[in-house]
């Protein structure tokens, strides 16, 4: 028996907080929403009814235009800032008021695939399908195929370079008094600078007076990217529903679900710069391409059959990032300005990013590449536990410990 599994069961369990698993204790002591698509998938492997109260906790979130929160705020905690006093949501259960990449489709049709419960997966597909539906109607307006993102928090990907140039046009000054609670929790040196923090909460306050109401948002925001990370999960988490619809004959669903696919697949081609090797994000506020050398432009190969030439193009660029590192795959280029080996989201490995990648590189015929990373993952995680995330350059692992989609991760690539 594999100890590291038992381990990684183990902080499930102690994660869990009634049907739903925090990240990691006080640091999140909430429920986050891609943070338990992913625990989903691991919890599908061995326990499908915990996979799917997973997923039903989370829908208890789900507001009425369709969106699924970042976070939902099951019971109250004084260990983490912004809490819902800040974000000033009116949901029945207090939720926060942006979204995060809509893994849950993802998971959903695994866990389906495992358990095949039609009776619990429909009332989640049909969440899925209004959560889809919104994405376009609030986050495309314009029907360009790509999906912008308001606020950094969105990705998932919090102070990711990608964001430096947009961020800073958005001012410092905020309504709400910025009392961090994070870095009582972690090394501030691994989390996002206070300055970052204040445009973060710029950006709630703005959004907040404008009632969270979708179209008001997107006429006010100083921050909006047609991003390509969530877009390219947007697109998979598309297929997912897609087949669930064909499944449960919902020829209708089907067509309209496959017309957005298909608007997205040709948007995320037009993204492609064989110059970088990369796909690129838009910034709609300058027009301008959003070309930092982040993991975000490596997605794509995760809902698209690419090219041979560019999927290939793809891997020599990750091989160029990952050579001599102890372990793959950097959310930033080692060695460029902004790179930053401990500080969250500007350099690390993520296991969870693997795990796309992973993916990624299987559906387009590169399993070694795969193999590759995929040990890199697993021996990171046996080298130092269930780490957050792992400084890429020395193999340590940084932030907060014993964080459930590591354990869920370990998982799903053993
Ligand atoms: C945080 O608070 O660090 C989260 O990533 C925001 O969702």
């Amino acid at each position: 028996m594999n100890t590291h599994i038992d381990e990684a069961k183990r902080i499930l369990v102690t994660n869990d907080r009634g049907g739903y698993t925090v990240p990691t204790d006080r640091l999140y002591p909430f429920q986050w929403n891609w943070d338990s698509a992913f625990v989903a998938m691991g919890f599908a492997l061995y326990d499908t009814d915990r996979a799917y109260r997973e997923l039903e906790r989370l829908v208890e979130g789900q507001w009425a235009d369709g969106m699924i929160p970042h976070i939902v705020f099951h019971q109250p905690s004084d260990t983490y800032f912004p809490g819902p006093s800040v974000w000033r949501t009116k949901h029945t259960i207090p939720t926060s008021g942006i979204t995060q990449p809509p893994v849950f489709v993802i998971a959903l049709r695994k866990l389906h695939e495992a358990a095949g419960n039609k009776d619990r997966t429909l009332p989640l597909y049909e969440a899925a399908l209004k959560w889809h539906r919104w994405w376009y109607s609030a986050r495309d307006p314009e029907g360009t195929g790509l999906v912008a993102l308001l606020h950094p928090w969105e990705s998932g990907s919090d102070n990711s370079p990608a964001w430096d140039v947009a961020l800073a046009r958005v001012p410092t000054t905020t309504d709400t008094p910025v009392v961090r609670k994070d870095t009582g929790h972690v090394n501030a040196e691994m989390r996002p600078r206070d300055e970052d923090y204040r445009r973060f909460i710029h950006l709630v306050d703005t959004y907040a007076a404008c009632g969270w109401d979708p179209a008001r948002q997107w006429e006010k925001a100083p921050f909006k990217i047609a991003e390509i990370q969530t877009t390219a999960i947007l697109l998979k988490a598309g297929e997912d529903l897609e087949y669930l619809a064909r499944l449960f004959g919902r020829t209708e669903d089907a067509a309209e679900i496959a017309t957005l696919n298909e608007r997205t697949r040709q948007a995320i081609l037009v993204q492609w710069r064989p110059a970088l090797s990369r796909f690129v994000s838009r910034d709609l506020i300058s027009g301008e391409d959003v070309e930092a050398a982040t993991q975000a432009g490596f997605i794509p190969l995760l809902s698209l059959d690419l090219d041979r030439q560019i999927a290939d193009a793809l891997v020599d660029e990750m091989k160029a990032w990952s050579e001599g590192l102890k372990v793959a795959f950097p959310t930033t280029k080692p060695g460029i300005a902004g790179w930053e080996p401990k500080r969250y989201w500007r350099g690390p490995a993520w296991a969870i990013i693997n795990w796309l990648l992973i993916d990624g590189l299987k559906r387009n015929g590169h399993t070694e590449a795969a193999e590759e990373l995929r040990r890199s993952t697993v021996s990171a995680i046996e080298a130092e536990g269930f780490a957050e995330y792992f400084d890429p350059i020395t193999g340590e692992g940084c932030g907060g410990l014993g964080f459930s989609w590591t354990a869920a991760a370990y998982m799903w690539l053993m």
